[in-house]
């Protein structure tokens, strides 16, 4: 059996465009609704979580997690510059009064991908007052957060950055792998990582939270001759984000694939290797890597598996997926790294920004009667949390 220490914490995690349904006042569905546009599919009700939250963090409860991360839609607390609604401050609220009651330790994201249309119009990320927007936002959030503990400012501030574009042109985010995207947009990151460090203070002055940010770990791997290059091409990509972690709560890590690099950059995946529904190669060592790389480039900040999946049809591979990280995992850790958790993405087949198509869920949703089928996978994983050990596959 490889044993996890005690206190390790067991979960699954999910965000608030991808499975509540009619955020209409986000730049997404502006986006999915925009003539022409070139996503696929809108999210439309998505798995109606905004009202069926419960029944989710219920399913969660049942087969033995007990950490959920979930986050909370600016575009409903703020759906006007400077209006917040004590409303919507209250259903977030609930939210976590509900996994108290269940006994499920909420971690709580304050941004996830979606802003406002409001700040969107103003330019998002570019606009010249975002930091304190964003600042002002923590603010007004903090009576959600109230006696929660673990905080997550920004989601995959690299991602956010990198479908920035560069400053005249946005780009419209195809697919959520590094592989043939831009850099991300320094000055973005710079604004992100303003944004971050006062969200931070903001909650440091307000409470014992312990925050941080959550990475998008590529697990870049140099061909024979490209360590160099792969360095380089990787630093600004997510070597850098997980660096200015340093002196935070924790660092999240999340991990899916990887990507070789070779002479001339990334390199497609070969023919022959097997792949998931989002088109990634089935790579689950690419967890114990993006693990070693935020301890190295954050050394003594705690790491957290803020996300960590697959998206199959077939369950099957989903275990032996979610196994062969774990695996990694503690490998990582029984060279001394401290990992505090482990949160699996998603706890819900939802809407994977553009289509539904990729299937990530521990938990079946049936998209026109909303019913939840948990599946093998969730019942898996929450045997391995009771335990606290995996049994090893050797
Ligand atoms: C994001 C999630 C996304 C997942 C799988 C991460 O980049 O944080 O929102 O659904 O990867 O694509």
């Amino acid at each position: 059996m490889l044993h996890f220490p005690e206190g390790f914490r067991w979960g699954s995690a999910t965000a608030a465009h991808q499975i509540e349904g009619n955020n209409v006042n986000t730049d997404w569905w502006a986006r999915e609704h925009a003539p022409g546009t070139t996503i696929a599919e809108p999210s439309g009700d998505a798995c109606d979580s905004y009202h069926r939250f419960r029944e989710d963090m219920q399913i969660l409860a049942d087969v033995g997690l007990g950490t959920y991360r979930f986050s909370l839609e600016w575009a409903r607390i703020e759906p006007e510059k400077g209006f917040v609604s004590r409303a919507e401050l209250d259903h977030y609220r609930r939210m976590v009064d509900t996994a108290r009651e269940l006994g499920i330790e909420p971690m709580v994201t304050l941004h996830h991908f979606t802003i406002p249309r409001w700040f969107d119009a103003e330019g998002g990320w570019f606009a010249p007052d975002a930091v304190d927007r964003f600042t002002r936002f923590t603010e007004s959030v903090l009576p959600v957060l109230d006696g929660v503990e673990l905080i997550c400012t920004i989601n995959e501030p690299n991602m956010v950055a990198m479908f920035a574009g560069d400053d005249s042109a946005p780009t419209e985010p195809a697919t959520l792998q590094a592989f043939g995207q831009p850099a991300p947009n320094p000055r973005v990151a710079d604004v992100l990582l303003a944004a971050h460090r006062s969200a931070r203070e903001v909650l440091a002055a307000a409470g014992p939270f312990r925050s941080g940010w959550t990475v998008a770990t590529q697990d870049f791997q140099p061909e024979p001759g490209c360590e160099e290059l792969t360095r380089a091409y990787g630093y600004p990509r997510d070597a850098w984000f997980l660096e200015a972690a340093r002196g935070d709560d924790w660092v999240g890590v999340q991990a899916y694939t990887r990507t070789k690099i070779g002479p001339d950059g990334p390199l497609p995946i070969p023919a022959d290797a097997e792949k998931t529904l989002t088109g990634w190669e089935y790579y689950p060592r690419a967890l114990e890597d993006g693990v070693r790389l935020a301890h190295a480039m954050a050394p003594g900040v705690p790491v957290f598996v803020t996300e960590n999946g697959i998206a199959t049809a077939d369950d099957s591979r989903r275990i032996a997926y979610t196994r062969g990280a774990l695996t990694g995992l503690h490998a990582a850790m029984a060279d001394g790294i401290q990992v505090e958790g482990y949160l699996y993405w998603s706890l819900l087949d939802n809407y994977e920004w553009g289509s539904f198509a990729p299937t990530f869920g521990l938990v079946a949703v049936d998209r026109r009667t909303f019913l939840r089928t948990a599946k093998p996978s969730s019942r898996w994983l929450g045997e391995v949390a009771r335990a606290n050990a995996l049994e090893s596959s050797a």
